[in-house]
């Protein structure tokens, strides 16, 4: 199995010990790719728009994007790791997100996320975790992918990891390894119906607009070379 990691912290600190409990049941049998934000990806979105009008290929960050969306798109499975940040992700998490709002299904979908499996763990001092992972949750759905797992930690002693009670670091390790061990394993995931239902809906959506065009925009070219709409 091919997993990708996005970590929005390169803080060697609880986030990074998280994913470290959650990846070694993984690491022997698994091919990881970790990228680390934002010294893997340094950028804001400039707003151009050319990744929507023309290409991806084409954004001012490409060789930053590219390396980053390719790797996902070769993943089954995808784990976002990161702190809380002021009640949400961090700015680097979103900040990639951003350059990735041409893969959403109002735009150009590839299909090859429809069948992936993502994690989202998070961690925050004592804050509710809901909304920091919604952010990322919220974009993996409208990219397609169907199976999303969100586990959050409260550390709630302090926010130094060697600080923490044993029994605290102890806990927090057992809980990422119970969910890791059901990644152990690849599994065929299908569209769920929420999937399906947004994709149907973008599908209605790419249609109508199709029909005021003279020469299909880019997002309606990809619909129709990937067979879901016709000219
Ligand atoms: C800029 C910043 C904002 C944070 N905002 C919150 C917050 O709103 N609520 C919370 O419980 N913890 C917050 N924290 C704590 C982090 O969620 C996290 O627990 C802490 O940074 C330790 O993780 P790390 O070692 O991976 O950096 C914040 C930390 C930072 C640096």
């Amino acid at each position: 199995m091919q997993i990708v990691v996005i970590q929005g912290t390169g803080v060697r600190g609880c986030t990074h010990h998280i994913k470290e409990f959650f990846l070694e049941p993984l690491r022997a049998q698994h091919t990881i790719t970790e990228f680390i934000l934002p010294k893997d990806f340094p950028h804001f979105c400039c707003g151009c728009k050319t990744c929507f009008i023309k290409s991806e290929q084409f954004c001012p960050h490409a060789a930053y994007t590219m390396p980053i969306w390719n790797a996902m798109l070769e993943a089954d499975l995808l784990v976002f790791v990161y702190p809380v940040y002021v009640l949400g992700a961090p700015g680097q998490v979103k900040a990639l997100l951003d350059h990735f709002g041409c893969h959403w299904m109002v735009h150009r979908p590839d299909k090859r996320m429809f069948h992936k499996r993502a994690v989202i763990l998070t961690q925050s001092v004592g804050a509710p975790n809901g909304a920091a992972q919604r952010d990322v949750a919220t974009s993996l759905a409208w990219m397609g992918v169907s199976h999303i797992k969100k586990l959050g930690f409260g550390l709630m002693e302090g926010v130094i990891w060697d600080e923490l009670s044993q029994k605290r670091r102890q806990s927090i390790q057992d809980k990422a390894q119970r969910l890791a061990a059901r990644y152990t394993q690849p599994k065929a995931v299908g569209m769920s119906l929420k999937t399906r239902a947004l994709f149907a809906m973008c599908k209605a959506l790419h249609k109508i607009t199709l029909k005021n065009e003279k020469t299909p925009s880019a997002d309606n070219q990809h619909w129709i070379d990937n067979g879901w709409l016709k000219k």
